[in-house]
């Protein structure tokens, strides 16, 4: 199938175009190239574009016709929550007129299937210690918000002209499929961590306060070759008629405090470094893990890698 994956020169785009170039899939790359590394492409043909530009939709309407896309996989968005506060304008034109602009090339051009990043920023604080796609969604930045409004895009495409979509909630996604695809952008729990390793410095943990068992945090964090793979799952989803859910949370379903994940890096990297206890970050749920019944049970997939070999991985990339 020739497939375009937006955002495939990014962390996770470049394991979803390994992962499709592997099983034999013709792979098309759209990326602005602000945070891709082409290195990362393994000669898929790369479109550099910003879809957002006005020219965007025109664009890929040829592109779409000339390429003729089957397929697209849609994971071009701009993903930091707190810049999203600062900059909330540009996070709705990057994120929702991004969307716009590929969803009205599809319908012109009359390709149907779309998998789209959405996130689990969509729950915003859940009180419930493992979320279902059911619960409300009531995102508490722009960024999450973005994401919800992304979903609703897709499903009114489905209604008004039969665009087949699903959407994947990701959890904290971490780790490397291979080692040259490892996560470069120092923005996530376990990059950062690595960071003040290097510099020597102690690794802050937000907060120890928690109502949790351990009173850090407890994310669902989730190996970036298992999430790729659960693109692939949706992909040939798409293909069937008896299709039940269009919305699915990408987890492993288990959680793992802040302490925890130091914990394991300690362990695989061998350095016995100290914490440093900062005050609670605004915005942190204490709590947020996936009840991942509804991907396994609809897609047949589910987690097949660990905590420690998300950490393991990511160190040795
Ligand atoms: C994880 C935990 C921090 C850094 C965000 C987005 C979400 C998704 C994943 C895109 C939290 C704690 C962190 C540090 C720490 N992105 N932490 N010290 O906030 O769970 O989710 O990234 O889809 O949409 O919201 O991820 O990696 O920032 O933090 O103690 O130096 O680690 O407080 O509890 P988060 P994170």
């Amino acid at each position: 199938m020739k497939v375009l994956v937006t955002g495939g020169a990014g962390y996770i785009g470049s394991h979803v175009v390994r992962l499709l170039q592997q099983r034999g899939d013709e792979v098309v790359v759209i990326d602005d190239m602000s945070a891709g590394v082409i290195e990362r492409l393994g000669g898929a043909k790369l479109l550099p574009l910003d879809l957002a530009a006005p020219e965007a939709m025109t664009l890929l309407t040829e592109l779409f016709k000339t390429e003729k896309i089957e397929a697209v996989i849609h994971l071009a968005a701009r993903k930091k929550v707190g810049e999203s506060v600062e900059l909330p304008e540009w996070y709705y034109e990057q994120n929702i007129s991004g969307l716009a602009h590929l969803l009205g090339a599809m319908r012109q051009t009359g390709v149907t299937k779309l998998v789209f990043s959405s996130s689990a920023a969509t729950y915003g604080m859940p009180d419930v210690p493992a979320v279902s796609e059911d619960l409300q969604c009531e995102p508490i930045n722009p960024y999450g918000q973005t994401k919800l409004i992304g979903e609703w895009m897709v499903a009114n495409a489905a209604r008004a002209w039969g665009l087949r979509g699903a959407n994947l909630r990701y959890f904290n996604v971490a780790g490397a499929g291979w080692p040259d695809l490892a996560d470069t952008a120092i923005a996530n729990l376990v990059p950062i961590v690595f960071a003040a390793i290097r510099a020597g410095k102690d690794p802050v943990v937000f907060g120890d306060d928690y109502p949790t068992p351990d009173g850090s945090c407890v994310r669902d964090y989730v190996h970036v070759h298992d999430l790729a793979e659960a693109h692939l799952s949706a992909l040939d989803y798409l293909d069937r008629d008896d299709r039940p859910h269009d919305t699915f949370n990408v987890g492993t379903g288990q959680g793992s405090s802040v302490f925890e994940v130091l914990d394991e890096i300690k362990k695989v990297s061998e350095i016995d470094f100290k914490i440093d206890v900062q005050p609670r970050r605004a915005g942190d749920p204490p709590y947020l893990a996936a009840d991942v019944s509804r991907i396994r049970e609809t897609l047949g997939w589910s987690a097949k890698r660990n905590l420690h070999d998300i950490i393991e991985s990511a160190w040795n990339a």
